[in-house]
């Protein structure tokens, strides 16, 4: 049976043991294809709107994702960007 929950910190946070536990592996890396990442925290697209009006990438945008990465995620799949005009969202739903 899996005992991970025993080896949480006084306070519940993970522990270093925790990490070298066998039967956790969402800290292990994967391999997609030809790419591996160095573990299996993905991050699912999330609407920031960090674009500009143009759908060019901005200094905020790239903090925004430099932040996750810092964060330690493994994968992150990216909002979407519509640099042509007919893709982008509805104006009224930028407001
Ligand atoms: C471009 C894009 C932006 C998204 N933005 C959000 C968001 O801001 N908030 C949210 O809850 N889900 C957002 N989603 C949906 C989640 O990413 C998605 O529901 C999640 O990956 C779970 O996948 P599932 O719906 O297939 O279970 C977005 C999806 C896409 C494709």
């Amino acid at each position: 049976m899996h005992s991970g929950a025993r080896k949480r910190g006084p306070g519940g946070e993970v522990t270093a043991r925790e990490h070298e536990d066998p039967m956790n592996i969402l800290f292990t890396p994967a391999r997609i294809g030809p790419v591996e990442i160095k573990n299996r925290i993905v991050m699912p697209p999330m609407t920031t709107r960090t674009a500009d009006d143009e759908g060019f990438v901005t200094d905020d945008c790239i903090a925004y994702y430099l932040a996750r990465v810092r964060g330690g995620t493994g994968l992150i799949t990216v909002e979407m960007a519509a640099p042509e005009k007919a893709g982008r969202p509805a104006a009224s739903s930028r407001e």
